[in-house]
């Protein structure tokens, strides 16, 4: 079986090293320096330790999933481990210029996924070095499609596609708490206003996804002359809705370019 490090086993890392030893199908190796905070992996099969050098040297591939600052860090305690090997760096902000600069010879995958990992609905976009092979490129598909759903995107990109799907599940939480909200204000009972708000979510993402009927078709099936949903519509319309969420995108991806910026300018 093939072997996969985690790096920096929090949040993002510790779910990814679960889901993959889960799959039975992967050896997982998993650090961080608080190992006590993630004893619950070893019953999973996952091979903990705090010593980040011990995973790079037993994985054919390295999930980096520290903090975009702690990357450079990290990538230069283990480089000399790094020939021929794939990194995946899931952190944000980090261009693949800088990873392949501590590690020229290592094979480095940008990804973004999301939260929605926790529950293998991450969507995650990457980008890929040039030395990255096909045979590379799908293995590491494999991977992904472990997390979710996975697309390739130009790096020049991941700025906005940290804004916009990075951050999404954030404006989508908001989304059903205002939904839930509404549900409470029309006097519908707490759990079932934010069940009910959460499946409408999901239902009509999963509606969109495997109908491929555009959103605005969607919206019409629902739509009658003179019922209640365009009534709803309406004061969403009137309310702006549309144009707030692309000026929270447009302005995610501006905060993304200064981070960026300031971390790579260093
Ligand atoms: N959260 C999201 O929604 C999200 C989405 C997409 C991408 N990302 C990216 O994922 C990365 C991780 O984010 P997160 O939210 O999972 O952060 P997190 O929970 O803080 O996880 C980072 C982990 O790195 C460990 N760490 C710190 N220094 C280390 C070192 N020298 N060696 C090994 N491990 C070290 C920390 O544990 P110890 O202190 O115990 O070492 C910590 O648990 C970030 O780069 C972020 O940009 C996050």
């Amino acid at each position: 079986m093939r072997a996969v490090g985690v790096i920096g086993a929090g949040q993002i890392g510790s779910a990814i090293a679960k889901i993959l030893a889960e799959s039975g199908r992967w050896v997982v190796y998993a650090s961080r320096r608080k190992i006590y905070k993630v004893e619950g992996l070893r019953d999973l099969g996952v091979h903990l330790t705090a010593d980040n050098r011990e995973v790079a040297e037993k994985s054919n591939i390295i999930v980096l999933a520290v903090k975009p600052y702690k990357v450079i860090e990290v990538l230069e305690e283990i480089s000399d481990l790094t020939d021929g090997k794939i990194i995946i760096s899931v952190a944000a902000a980090v261009p693949i210029r800088r990873i392949k600069a501590v590690c020229p010879r290592a094979k480095v995958i940008r990804a973004m996924p999301n939260i929605a990992l926790l529950v293998k609905a991450s969507f995650t976009a990457y980008s890929k070095d040039k030395d990255v092979t096909p045979e590379e490129e799908a293995l590491v598909l494999e991977i992904f499609k472990e997390l979710g759903y996975a697309h390739e995107i130009d790096e020049e990109l991941m700025d906005a596609v940290t804004a916009l799907s990075g951050s999404g599940p954030a404006y989508i939480a908001t989304l059903i708490e205002a939904m839930a909200y509404a549900g409470l204000k029309v006097g519908l009972p707490r759990d079932f206003s934010y069940l009910s708000s959460a499946y409408t979510v999901y239902g009509t993402a999963k509606l969109y996804i495997e109908s491929g009927k555009h959103p605005s078709e969607i919206k019409e099936m629902v739509l009658t002359p003179a019922g209640t949903t365009i009534e709803g519509i309406f004061y969403l319309e009137e309310s702006g809705i549309r144009t707030a969420v692309m000026k929270a995108v447009e302005a995610a991806t501006r905060r993304a370019k200064e981070i960026a910026k300031a971390l790579n300018d260093k």
